[in-house]
This record gives C-alpha cells, structure tokens and sequence, in this order.
C-alpha cells in the first residue's frame, strides 16, 4: 500500500511524524533539564533515588516520577528519602502537568520560594515534615489544591490562611507542628466545606473554637491540640457526625460539654485532656462506637456513666486528675481488648472493675488516689500482659491475690497505703521485670519469700510499715539493682545477713522498729553508694563494724540497740549525735558527750579508777567554782566588751592580708550589717581599704546559758568541739568556687567563734527581691543569678571532697558581688551551729520557714535533694518575684503549693511570672519555673541532682533561645561580660 502511495505525500508524511518526535523530544529534553536540575539541587542527600535519574534512562522511568499518557511528568513521589538541600521551585513549577508534588519526611531545608505559586496545576502537595525556614508563601493560585500537608516543617512567621479562600476542593489540611506567629482560629477553614481531615495542633492558635465548624460536616478527623485556645466548645461541633477522631488536648478550653455533644455518634479516639472542662461525662453517653477516650487533668466532676461499662470498643481510658465521684463501671473493659485504664487521683468509690483484662491484653491498671473498697480482684493475678499496676491509697481489703507478685511482665506494684492482707509469695520469682514495690502501710504478714533474688530487676522494695515477720531471706544479696529496702516498723527477727553487702547499688536501708538481733554485718560499710541507714530500734548487738569508718552517710541510726564496744573515732562526730543513743554497752575512744570512755574499762584496779574518779570530781567542782566566779565576773561587764582581752585563736586557711586586732576591733554595734540565726554580721573595713564581712558566734545559747547541760567534763567537751569545729571551718575554707562565698579565716575564743569572709557589696538575693533594697532585676541577670547559684550549690554536691549539703539554701544566703553574680554564703554552718545544740535528735534538722523540702516533715532523711528543693524555691522566687510565703497564697499554702496550683495551664504559668519581666522573656522564664517544679518535687528521688539543674538551666538560656550574640569589641566572640548584664534602674 505504500508503494501505491504517491512519494510527495509519503514523504510529507514522513516530515510530520518527523516534526511531531521533535516537539515531543523538546518537552522531554525540557523536562529531563528540570528534573536534573532537581537533582543537582538535592545532590548531597544521602540517598540512591536519583541513580536512575541519568541521561539515557527515559524520563518516566526515573525513580519516583510518573508521567501522564502524553509522556510529561505529572507526579513526583520522593517521600522518605532522606533527601536534604534547597528545593529549586523556579524549575520544578515549569513542569506543565506537575499534579503531585509529595516531599514529606526528608531533610529539606531553605525558604520556600515565592515560585511554588507557579505550581498552578497541583492537587497534592505534601512539604510536610522537612526543616524549611522562613514563612510560608502565599499560595493562592493553587485553586486546584485538594490535598495540603505542611505540618511540622519549621515555617515561621504568619501563615498565609488566606490563600486557602480559593482552594474549595481542599479535602485533606495538615498545617499543625510549626512556631507560627500568634494567631485566632482562622475563619478560611471554616468554609473548606469537602474537608475530610483537618489536623492544626501545635501552631500557636489561640481564641475560640469558631461555631462555624459546625459547617464542616465531612470531617473525619479533626485535630487541635497543644494551642492556646480557650472558651468553651460550641454546640455545633455536634453536627460533625461523620467524625472518627477528635483532639483538642492541652488548651484551656473551659464549660460543660455542650448540648448535642453525645451526636457525635462516630467517634472513635477522643482527647480532650489538659483543659478547664467541667460538670460530668453525661453528654458523652452515646458515645457507644469509642475507643479510646482520655479527658484526664481536667475539672470534671460527677459519675462516669454506667453506660461507658457498655462501650463494646473502648481499650484506653484515661480519666486521671478530676473530681469524678461513685463507683467505675464494673464491666468497663470487659468487652474488647482493653490495654489500660487510668482514673487516678479522683473520688472514685466502689470496687475494681474485674474484667478490664479478661481478652489478655492490658498493661496498665491505675486508680492510685481513690477511696475504691473491696478486694483486687482475683482476675488480675492472671494478667499475664500487665506491666504496672497501682492502686495505691485507697481503701482496698482483703487478701492480694497470689499471683500478683508474680506477673511476668510488671515492672511496678504498688499497693502502698490500703488495708491489705495475705503476704508477698514465692510466685515473686516470676517478676523477672519486676523493679519497684510499693507495698507501705498495709496489714501484710507472713514472711518475704527467698525467691524474692530472682525478681533480678528490682531496684525498690517497700515494705514498710506491715506485719511481716521471719528472717530477711539471704538471697536478697543476689539483688544486684536494688537501690531502696524499706522494712521498717514490721515484725522482722533474726540477723541482717551479710550478703546485703553484695547488693551493689543499695543507697537506702531502713529496717528501724523490727526484732532483728545478731550484730551488724561489716559488709554494709563497703557498699559503695550507701546514703541513708537505719537500723534503730531492733535487737542488735555486737561492736560497731569498724568497715563503718569509711561510710559518708546523710542519715545514720543506730540508736535503741544492744551495741556495744568502742565507738570507731570517724562516728563519733556531731553530725551523727544521737545516732548511737541507747545503746548502753557502747563506749567512746575519745571523750563525747553521753558515752562512757571505753578507756575506764581497760583493767585499771578499783583502787586507781576510784581515786581518778575523786580527783575526777574535785577538779570538775574547781572548774564549776570557776565558771561560775567567771560568769558572775563577766556579767558585770557590758556583754559588748572589747573582744579583745579574750584569748583568740586564728585558723587561717588563706593568705591574710589583716592581722587579728583589725578584726575585733571592728566588732561593734555600728558595723552590724545583718542578724541571722547562727549569729551576727558585721561588716570590717580594713585598713588597706579591703572589706570583710565577719560572722560572729556565740557558743552559749541567748539566755546566756552554756549549752553543755553537763558541766562535768566541760572543757574536755569544750576542747573535743572546738577541734571538730575547727576541722569543718578548716574544710568549708577550702571550698574555692566563683560561685561560693570565700571563707578565709576563722577566729575562735572560748565563748564565741568569728568566721572571716569576703565581704558582697550588693547584699544578698532576698534583699534584692524583696526588701526596700529592691532593684529591678531584669530577665538576663535574674538567669545569670539562677545559673550561677546552681553551678556554687553544685559544686558544694558534686565537686568537693565530700558532699557538703549547705541544709539552709535561700535567697538571703545567695550573696551577690559587684556585678550582681551570685554566691552561696552560709554553706556547712547549719551543720556546726546546730552539732552543738546538741538534742537528742538524731539528726540535724535545719532550714528556713518556706523553703524547707518536705521529708524534713515524715522522715528525717535530709540529703543533698532537701538542698534541691530549696533551691528550686529560690528559682520559683526569681521568676515569680514573690516570697516563698505570701498572705496571697492562702492558709497553709506557700510559694511550691502556689505556683503549682495554678501552672495547670498555660495562661496559669504566664499569670505567676512577674510582670516586671518583659513579654519576650516569658517563655525563657516559664522554663526556668518549669525546671523549679522539678526540684520542687514531692519525693526526693523524683529531684533532678544539681548537676542536672545546672545543665537544664543553661539549655534555657535566653541568648540561645533568640539568638542573640553579645560581641563586646565587634570580633564576634560571644561574650557576656558583668557590666553588660548589670542594668542598673532604680
Ligand atoms: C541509568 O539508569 C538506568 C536505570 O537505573 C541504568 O540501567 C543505566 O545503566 C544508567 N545509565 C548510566 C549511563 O549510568
Ligand atoms: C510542636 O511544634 C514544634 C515546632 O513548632 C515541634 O518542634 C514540636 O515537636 C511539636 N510538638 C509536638 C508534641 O509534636
């Protein structure tokens, strides 16, 4: 047939075809230039994808690109591909048919350029989950835009929510996770009338929810946590009836569920946690299809309907922190495979809910904090999949069910504070993950079970305060983690086995108020990180293990015992007065207080120690005369006499540049600068013009009365306590630290002790924030202060020889210099002034109203987290510019119990930041409250160490955050120097 063909028309034929390969080979050649282009662009990503991408490879088959049936791209699908670089718009958008754009999950990074509008043709643009920067652009030709995903993509700045007035055919809108500026719920979403999934948490929304979102009824998903949004929720989110999934957690939303609520009838997952919702779950009774359903820290109140016990799908419900009354619906849980419940810390009665675990999947049951009566179920004993269990402070009875202690995969049990019965079983070797018990305050009796070495991970064993009897089980060495035993006030008997000494990481034992008898294992006093030790009001005999010497223990007790022997001389220091009393078998070395000398047994005939006795009172009767003819003396003369005519005796521990007179010469009513509680301050100007600042105590109590009630070996006493107190100042003087207060001598007579310091011009943090002192103290130097404080106290926990605990942190004891840089003043003192008061208490308390952490209130155990604690009180005076007691605060209630009642919300935690400081600086500072309310903790081992404090507060430093360089000389160094931060006003 060709052939027939006359040969001008073929070959005019032929120069079409010819004509139409080259326009298409055009295009191609167009295109391939633009993908390459793409390529060289995102050439240092990590990735393989553009291997296929080459010049012979045909363009359509390039990994990731698809092309419509005329052979031009219409899709580029690059998701996950770990792509980084710019991407280059002004090209990518010269692809005529470009439909599908889908980038998310890569590296990219750079502006978006303004050229994405040219992109005209897309329906799918997916830029989500990249680390652009710089705002959004607007992108209003994109009329044709049906699916927009922009979240967390680091754009910054105002979102362009006005390009989306002419995107009606937006189906899917996913804009959340990105610091936008400030901005109302916008209204252009409202009209987006075919939405189907609109995610926009975590953008920085505030206002209300607009009751136009009742318009948008093809909702499936609708999503708004993490904002600053608040009102209450309109009664037209009722008409979304299609929704599956709603989320609008971390607000401040406010009001009862509306009316119509319970509409809502498809939904499946719903999160209204974090808000101010109040009145009850009524509204949510037809909820029947949910799944899960959490609405914990809110303000609810009343019952949870009997109806939620009917949910046939619900596996996670989560109702924690709200005023919920009556019983928990007792077949809750019993129908799917439920996975946890948490109803903690509500008024909960009734009893546990028995079949939450009967499909054999749930890992967590907590109701702590309830008033729940009855049994534990037996049900739960079974629960193979349960990984905590707590349901501690309540009102439960009975016997716990055996199986309990043996769940496979528990890694807590907590059933502290109930009435309950029965004992800990040997099922216990089957916790192979268990690593706490709380089991505190119940009627629990039996004995603890040796299998209890196998629960290998356990790391606190609580058992306080039960009816336990028997022996503690020798495999209890075997416990390689465990950290805290506490057995105290039970019926234990039998010794303390020596294999405790192989439990490496114990720091905590308690076991005061048991019939344990035999001596005391040497082994306890090798174990490494042991901390606290109470083994008072046992049986317990034999000689203190010398292996003891080497413990550093904040709290030791070993009173009310059998003990007998020498006491080893590295015990037999202040800070452990009392801790030895009522053992009446065991003697001094040396000569303290209330012991005997062990030397008096050393097989001295009668006849000597009678006549050493005799010679013993006579001279303490001299002595007596003495004192009191000297008393008498003293008293005539003014009480302020010139120090001078006593006897002094300098410690100097740095080099001095004053001698000793210029000291007491300056020791007068007019240079009295501050009284404390351990003394008085006076200020001492030098005649080399250097100030000092100079602490003088009394060692007689203020009636003038000598505290050493017995005046028998008075000056024995005297002299052993002059020398201990010699040995702490001779320590604390050696403390050198930018951020502690210098202690260069000390200067002791009989009567009274003067501490040298360096003198702080600028006072100290308390006068500076609260009194007529005052000075406005902006943001940066209040940091500065914050930081600085942390890094002395951290020093004082971490960096010395030994743990120093300072025991009376507070913002008049952070000095600040010249340049407002704080110090820590008054370390250590608290532990010599209060040593020689000399109680009977076994253990020094100290510490001022408001800042004094909380176990010195149940315990005594002060350790360097008391320290924390008040350190963090000092952090929250900083932010907030309160003292830590205010009459605003209420009855009872100080600055911790303040900012923690209201810092539930956001608007909560700007309200207790001071007004005085900046706008710009408010999140800087809520971060440093944040890091207050960690150390501010109830329980000390929930409190970050100083180390971390100092770590924490320097990530919240505010040059960081906004980036601000301080160049003092224009070189570019980052430096902050003291004048720069010393802003001086009033
Ligand atoms: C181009 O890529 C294709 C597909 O991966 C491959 O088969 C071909 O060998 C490559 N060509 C060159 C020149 O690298
Ligand atoms: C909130 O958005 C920021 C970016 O603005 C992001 O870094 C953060 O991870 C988001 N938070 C959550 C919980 O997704």
């Amino acid at each position: 047939m060709l052939a027939a063909m006359p040969s001008r028309l073929l070959s005019s034929f032929c120069y079409l075809l010819f004509f139409l390969s080259l326009v298409a080979a055009g295009v191609e050649s167009d295109e391939r230039q633009i993908l390459l282009s793409l390529k060289a662009a995102l050439e240092k990503s990590n990735t393989n994808v553009f291997d296929s991408w080459n010049d012979t490879n045909s363009l359509c088959k390039f990994h990731g690109i698809t092309c419509n049936s005329e052979g031009s791209v219409n899709g580029i699908e690059l998701s996950y591909q770990k792509l980084s670089g710019v991407l280059p718009f002004d090209s990518i958008c010269q692809l005529q048919s470009l439909e599908k754009l889908s980038l998310g999950f890569n590296f990219l990074n750079g502006k978006v350029e303004e050229d994405l509008k040219n992109c005209v043709t897309l329906w799918y643009l997916d830029l989500g989950n990249n680390i652009f920067s710089g705002p959004f652009p607007d992108i209003s030709p994109l009329s044709q835009l049906q699916y927009l995903y922009l979240n967390q993509s680091g754009f910054t700045g105002a979102f362009p929510w006005k390009s989306l007035v002419n995107m009606a055919g937006l189906v899917q809108l996913s804009v959340g996770d990105n610091p936008f500026d400030i901005t109302p719920f916008p209204t252009e979403v409202v009209n987006l009338k075919n939405l189907n999934w609109l995610y926009l948490s975590n953008c920085t929304l505030t206002g209300k929810i607009p009751a136009g979102i009742g318009n948008l009824t093809e909702l499936r998903n609708l999503e708004f946590s993490d904002n600053f949004m608040s009102g209450e929720i309109p009664a037209e989110i009722g008409k979304l009836q299609k929704l599956q999934q709603l989320e609008f957690y971390n607000n401040s939303f406010s009001g009862k569920f509306p009316v119509g609520f319970g509409n809502l009838t498809s939904l499946k997952n719903f999160d209204g946690s974090m808000n101010l919702l109040e009145g009850d779950l009524s509204e949510l009774r037809p909820l029947t299809n949910l799944v899960s359903l959490q609405l914990f820290e809110n303000n609810l109140s009343g019952q949870i309907p009997e109806e939620f016990g009917e949910f046939k799908q619900l596996v996670n419900l989560s109702l924690y922190r709200n005023g919920l009354t009556g019983p928990i619906p007792q077949k809750i849980g019993s129908w799917a495979e439920f996975n946890f419940i948490d109803a903690s810390e509500n008024f909960l009665n009734g009893s546990i809910p028995p079949d939450m675990c009967s499909k054999g999947k749930m890992v967590a049951l907590l109701l702590l904090q309830n008033k729940l009566t009855g049994e534990i179920p037996a049900s739960y004993a079974n629960c193979l999949t349960l990984k905590r269990f707590r349901v501690s402070n309540n009102s439960l009875s009975g016997t716990v069910p055996a199986g309990i202690w043996g769940l496979p995969k528990a890694e807590i049990i907590d059933i502290e504070l109930n009435q309950l019965e029965g004992s800990v079983t040997s099922d216990i070797k089957n916790a192979k993950t268990l690593a706490q018990i709380y089991a505190r305050m119940n009627r629990l009796a039996g004995e603890i079970p040796e299998e209890i070495s196998e629960a290998s991970k356990l790391v606190t064993i609580d058992l306080s305060e039960n009816q336990i009897s028997g022996k503690i089980p020798v495999g209890i060495g075997e416990l390689k983690q465990l950290s805290t035993l506490h057995l105290q006030s039970n019926k234990l008997a039998g010794s303390i086995p020596s294999s405790l000494g192989s439990c490496n990481s114990l720091s905590d034992i308690d076991m005061a108020k048991n019939s344990l008898s035999g001596e005391i294992p040497s082994s306890l006093g090798y174990l490494p990180t042991l901390n606290s030790l109470n083994l008072s009001y046992n049986d317990i005999s034999g000689e203190i293990p010398m292996s003891f010497t080497s413990l550093r223990l904040s709290l030791f007790d070993l009173s009310n015992n059998q003990l007998r022997g020498p006491i080893p001389q590295a015990l037999s220091i202040q800070a452990y007065n009392g801790s030895l009393n009522g053992n009446p078998g065991l003697c001094s070395l040396d000569v303290i207080s209330s012991f005997r000398s062990c030397s008096a047994n050393s097989g001295m005939s009668k006849d000597v120690r009678t006549l050493i006795i005799c010679f013993a009172i006579a001279f303490i009767l001299l002595l007596v005369c003495l004192g009191l003819y000297l008393q008498l003396k003293q008293k005539e003369k003014d009480r302020e006499r010139s120090l001078k005519e006593e006897s002094w005796d300098v410690k100097s521990f740095h080099v001095l540049s004053f001698t000793e007179d210029e000291i007491l010469d300056s020791i007068k009513q007019e240079n009295l600068i501050g009284k404390g509680g351990s003394g008085n301050v006076y200020k001492v100007i030098l005649s080399n013009g250097k100030e000092l600042a100079v602490k003088h105590i009394w060692n007689t109590d203020s009636t003038g009365r000598k505290k050493s009630r017995s005046s028998s070996p008075m000056l024995a006493k005297r002299r052993e306590k002059s020398k201990e107190f010699d040995a702490e100042v001779q320590t604390l003087s050696s403390i050198r630290h930018v951020n502690v207060v210098k202690l260069y001598c000390s200067i002791t007579s009989e009567d009274s002790s003067l501490l040298v310091y360096e003198y702080m011009p600028n006072g100290s943090l308390w006068d500076r924030l609260h009194t007529s002192r005052k000075v406005e103290l902006d943001w940066d130097t209040r940091y500065e202060i914050a930081v600085g404080a942390a890094k002395g106290l951290e020093y004082l926990h971490h960096g010395c020889e030994r743990l120093v605990i300072h025991r009376d942190v507070k913002s008049s004891n952070i000095l600040l210099d010249e340049f407002l840089k704080p110090r820590i003043a008054d370390f250590g003192l608290a532990k010599i002034v209060q040593a020689d008061i000399g109680k009977d208490s076994t253990h020094v308390i100290a510490g001022t109203h408001g800042y004094i952490a909380p176990e010195y209130g149940y315990t005594y155990k002060v350790n360097e987290k008391s320290d924390v604690y008040s350190f963090g009180v000092v952090l929250m005076e900083l932010v907030t510019g309160k003292r830590p007691i205010e009459p605003e605060f209420g009855d009872n209630k100080d600055i911790v119990n303040w900012v923690c009642s209201k810092v539930q919300s956001k608007d909560g935690m700007n309200s207790v930041v001071d007004s005085r400081i900046p706008e710009r600086y408010k999140d800087e500072a809520i971060k440093v409250l944040k890091i207050a309310i960690l150390c501010t903790a109830t329980l000390p081992a929930l409190r970050p160490t100083m180390r971390s404090v100092v770590q924490m507060l320097e990530d919240a430093d505010p040059c960081k955050l906004v980036g601000i360089v301080i160049s003092k000389d224009g070189s570019g160094k980052v430096e902050v120097t003291d004048k720069e931060l010393f802003k001086p006003s009033s």
